[in-house]
């Protein structure tokens, strides 16, 4: 029983990696100097929507939510929105912040003016396509350690792009 069980738990953790891979990245946490470059390079103002695809730990939306912005995750794990929205109510950010347990992938992100993603090479093509059909001109967009493919970036600064619609 405890050898079955034990084995059901290592399948499910797979297919959960499995299903985490295919849609974006897994779990890395951004550096705190790649977050502080994203604030500063996004030149964030009160009243700005900001999203983060895929929220991991929820760092990057509470220090976006501090500047004033209306700042929205999305993440899949549900262990990590859980411990995001706990560590947002201890900030006392949650009116200024939400943390969505759903893909980014099937959500429309045309209301967002900065949009932040730390992903992984072979979703970026994706979601150029997505960001630029969906995006207002003007919007910005921080983009950590791995670039989109055919966009000239503005600037680059710890491995963080900076990119306008
Ligand atoms: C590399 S981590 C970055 C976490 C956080 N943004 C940071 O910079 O510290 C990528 C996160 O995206 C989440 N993720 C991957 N694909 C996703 C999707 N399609 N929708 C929402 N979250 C996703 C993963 O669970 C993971 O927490």
């Amino acid at each position: 029983m405890v050898f079955f069980l034990i084995n059901l738990i290592i399948l499910l953790t797979v297919i959960t990696v499995i299903i985490i891979l295919i849609q974006g990245a897994i779990y890395v946490p951004s550096s705190n100097k790649a977050i502080e470059t994203i604030i500063t390079l996004s030149e964030v103002k009160k009243g700005d929507r900001v999203a983060d695809l895929g929220s991991g730990d929820g760092r990057i939306v509470i220090e976006f939510a501090k500047k004033g912005a209306k700042v929205t995750g999305f993440e899949i794990n549900p262990l990590l929105v859980l411990i995001s929205r706990i560590n947002m109510r201890k900030k006392r950010l949650e009116g200024n912040a939400v943390i969505y347990w759903k893909s980014y992938w099937g959500t429309d992100l045309s209301k967002f003016n900065i949009v932040t993603v730390f992903g992984i090479d072979y979703i970026m093509k994706r979601l150029k396509k997505k960001l630029k059909k969906e995006l207002k001109p003007g919007s910005k967009l921080l983009i950590n350690i791995f670039p989109f493919p055919n966009w000239e970036y503005i600037h680059k600064e710890n491995g963080v792009y900076l990119y306008k619609i």
